[in-house]
């Protein structure tokens, strides 16, 4: 992995358990894979007790954008998932000295916690920066990424937006290639800055002066296979 992707170095006391118990789901992608039943489903009625709208940032890292659209937004819900725990207590710190109510952040691998997903319950996804590889061209990899991607389509209600950046134009490519080709999203528009979005990472390759790729789908239409 390329250096600077990952904020090993982090000094981040954990949550006190009540926190933990506020904010933080901890769950183990094989128990959901063998017994997903026994897992709520990520919704805003099964994760927050309400129908409020509901938003989800996969790989949220130190959940800045999460914390972000929590606050900016008291009357929606969104949860924060990445498997690696100092960034989450970042978020988690952050959400509880800001009283926030509406946010929960799950550290789990996103691949697995699919089948909690529920069809046209969220209203917006975000899959922001995350690690490059370089598997552009390998046939498992982009059946993978196909999987993640038709998952989140099926989880979007209808006019629920996806929302996609990368500061690698391979990555953006291969991702765009798969989306247009496979996905029925439209209204499609590429203006991130016209978003207002930010986060860590988007924050620490602009200082550098690295191009950003962004991009923003809008779904209508069927699931794939629907
Ligand atoms: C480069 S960081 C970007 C974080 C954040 N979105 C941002 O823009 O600041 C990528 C994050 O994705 C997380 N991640 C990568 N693969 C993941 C997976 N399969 N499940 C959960 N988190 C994952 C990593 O732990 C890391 O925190």
């Amino acid at each position: 992995m390329a250096r600077g992707r990952h904020p090993t170095r982090l000094h981040i006391a954990p949550p006190t358990q009540e926190v933990a118990e506020k904010y933080l789901r901890s769950w183990y992608g094989g128990d959901i894979i063998r017994e997903p039943h026994k897992f709520p489903g990520l919704t805003s009625q099964e994760l927050f007790g309400n129908n409020n709208p509901l938003e989800i940032d996969f790989g949220c890292g130190m959940g800045v954008l999460t914390c972000d659209r929590a606050r900016q937004n008291s009357g929606s819900n969104i949860i924060g998932i990445d498997f690696s725990q100092k960034p989450i207590f970042c978020g988690i710190h952050e959400a509880h000295k800001s009283g926030l109510d509406n946010i929960k952040f799950v550290r789990c691998n996103f691949n697995a916690i699919m089948p909690l997903l529920k069809p046209s319950s969220i209203t917006k996804a975000y899959y922001l920066f995350p690690n490059p590889s370089r598997d552009y061209f390998n046939k498992r990899a982009n059946e993978g990424r196909m999987r993640f991607l038709a998952a989140i389509y099926n989880a979007l209600a209808d006019q629920g937006q996806f929302i996609f950046a990368t500061d690698s134009s391979e990555l953006f490519k291969c991702m765009e290639t798969i989306i247009k080709s496979e996905l029925q999203y439209s209204n499609v528009s590429v203006d991130l800055d016209a978003s207002g979005i930010c986060t860590w990472y988007r924050n620490i390759w602009e200082s550098r002066g690295k191009d950003i790729f962004g991009i923003t789908f809008s779904k209508t239409g069927n699931a794939p296979g629907a």
